[in-house]
């Protein structure tokens, strides 16, 4: 079957976050949004049916998860990331974010230190401050336009209270689908100094080909021995709204305690239609994802011969996975503010400001692809005004 990502769906009126909440965020709602990660594409025919189907039956009450919506993830995360997962393993959490709050609260102590890798997904930043504990940054950096980690800082920020490393791999907002290598070293530096990995993957089944996406705890026993990997099909197939996602724990006492912690705050029944379209995305979504994967690599393609022939004041960085680009505008040479402002005033898009996503991320905005090419057009046309304006 061939999807069609170029229709337009008017999405205003549905309390949708991305289009509904722009005034309130950015203070205008004349904004194109291409901010927060959420794809403008219709969800796939399949998802919709099997959601339907269970919707038809008018009973939704307390509810288990079935054996097929195991066996749909396993299936999953076997081919598609050639991981092989026990079923005990897995862990219903309602999203990533509150996973990596719990598993916080379930490692560490009031006080321990949680290293962060910023320019990074910024929920990591509150997760760690909100809950009293201490934010310790080891910044990447950009080298032959990608960002890599860097080690040797990072063996530097290790003491006695160091007890979580959390990473999104593959990253956002850069892109770097991180590599076998990279994730081995970290991994056994983890494993030296006693370190529990969270290995944030939400992303992972959106690596863009040739590149491909390594499970942290497939590198290794030992590595998956200090790793709590955390999984979903909310970014793949569109479905934040459902919140189902997933953590997965092999090491059988650090399954216990992230266990122990979520009974504790009782949010592990989940909601009955994001296992049905979590089953479903699962078992049937390979064709509609990389359809989709194909239509997001050429808006990126566009993307970065407009903004090179065109508005080459602007540098983007090529991303190996997500659908985000994160774009340099340094050469502007505007303080955040200004920028923040220009591209909300000027251009009138609804990005993500750099400085959110923590140090390293001023002079950057990041922008959502994952929509109808005559969006990317139509952002691409104002920000060449909005430039050619300045000079
Ligand atoms: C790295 C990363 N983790 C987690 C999330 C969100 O997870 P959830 O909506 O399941 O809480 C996002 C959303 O963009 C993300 O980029």
């Amino acid at each position: 079957m061939h999807y069609n990502f170029d229709e337009i769906i008017d999405r205003k009126g549905t309390s949708c976050v991305k289009w509904d909440i722009t005034k309130a965020y950015f203070g205008s709602d004349e904004l194109l949004p291409m901010w927060v990660a959420d794809m403008d594409f219709k969800t796939p025919d399949f998802i919709v049916e099997a959601v339907k189907k269970r919707a038809a039956h008018e009973i939704y009450g307390y509810t288990v998860r079935p054996e097929s919506y195991y066996s749909s993830m396993i299936n999953w995360i076997g081919k598609k990331h050639k991981w092989k997962i026990e079923k005990d393993w897995i862990i219903f959490s309602p999203g990533i974010v509150p996973a990596v709050n719990m598993a916080v609260l379930a490692y560490t102590k009031p006080g321990d230190k949680v290293i962060v890798q910023p320019p990074v997904y910024f929920p990591f930043f509150s997760a760690v401050k909100d809950n009293g504990r201490q934010l310790v940054y080891n910044q990447l950096h950009i080298e032959n336009g990608r960002y890599h980690m860097d080690f040797e800082d990072l063996k530097k920020k290790i003491d006695n209270r160091t007890k979580l490393i959390i990473i999104s791999n593959p990253h956002n907002p850069g892109g770097s689908a991180w590599t076998k290598d990279e994730l081995m070293k970290l991994g056994e530096i983890c494993i030296e100094h006693n370190i529990i990995l969270i290995s944030d993957e939400i992303h992972s089944d959106l690596v863009i080909p040739p590149f491909k996406h390594t499970v942290a705890a497939n590198i290794s026993e030992e590595i998956a021995d200090v790793t709590i990997s955390m999984m979903a099909p909310s970014k793949t197939f569109n479905l934040a709204g459902m919140a189902s996602s997933s953590v997965i724990i092999s090491n059988p006492q650090l399954r216990n305690d992230f266990q122990v912690f979520l009974d504790r705050v009782h949010v592990g029944m989940g909601n009955l239609f994001g296992m049905v379209a979590s089953e479903a995305a699962y078992t049937q979504g390979e064709d509609w994802l990389n359809q989709m994967l194909e239509y997001v690599k050429r808006n990126i393609d566009y993307t970065e011969t407009y903004i090179k022939e065109k508005i080459p004041k602007i540098k983007m960085m090529r991303p190996e996975a997500t659908y985000m680009v994160w774009l340099d505008f340094r050469e502007l040479g505007m303080d955040n503010n200004e920028l923040k402002r220009f591209i909300i005033e000027k251009a009138k898009l609804g990005l993500n400001d750099g400085p959110v996503f923590g140090p390293g991320g001023e002079g950057f905005q990041r922008m959502n692809l994952a929509c109808p090419r005559a969006y990317v057009e139509e952002a691409m046309l104002r920000l060449e005004k909005a430039i050619n304006i300045l000079q």
